[in-house]
């Protein structure tokens, strides 16, 4: 169904079978690189999508990006609340208009098991997307959703919960940094 048959300029990435994608663990390149804007939203983008609204949930997790799941492909899927009802998919997300302050709270990854990290960003913040139908949207949201938003679309410019540790917080994570390390 997703098989190399058909030629795709815009797709850096040669043909995807969304069912064999699968999270991707650090110290994985992919999860440095700077992803790149979807120019359209195909069929394809909408089945990666819904594979990674699978995984999420099956981690649990609450948010997954692209490059988690080996793409670097500027969108990510959340869920604050683990009801189906909740999935959101953002594609070529821009955050705006930070707000609320600042507040401190952990927070783990799916591409870094046994890692938490105590991260400061603004409480409240507009997204603008473009969702799984390729319509474009605006929303705001304050805490637990405000700082999916920002974690997630962190790892579309590559950056990890580990780049913002405290001297405390690494030495808390070194074993288990060193561990993926050497796993990989
Ligand atoms: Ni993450």
């Amino acid at each position: 169904m997703f098989a190399a048959a058909n030629p795709r300029a815009y797709d850096p990435c040669m043909a995807i079978d969304p069912e064999q994608l699968a999270i991707v663990y650090y110290p994985h390149d992919v999860l440095r690189q700077k992803a790149q804007p979807i120019p359209a939203v195909t069929d394809e983008i909408k089945a990666v999508a819904h594979k990674m609204i699978e995984l999420m949930h099956q981690a649990p997790g609450v948010g997954l990006a692209a490059p988690q799941v080996g793409l670097p492909w500027r969108m990510f899927v959340a869920n604050p609340t683990g009801e189906p009802g909740d999935d959101r998919v953002y594609i070529n997300p821009e955050l705006s208009g930070a707000a609320g302050g600042n507040a401190a709270r952990d927070e783990g990854c799916l591409s870094l098991p046994g890692i938490t990290v105590e991260v400061t960003r603004p409480s409240a913040i507009t997204i603008s997307a473009t969702n799984q139908d390729g319509e474009p949207f605006e929303d705001s949201a304050d805490d637990l959703l405000a700082r999916i938003w920002q974690h997630e679309y962190d790892h579309l410019d590559g950056v990890l919960i580990i780049d913002k540790m405290s001297p405390m917080d690494r030495m808390a994570n070194k074993r288990a940094i060193k561990e993926l390390e050497e796993a990989k």
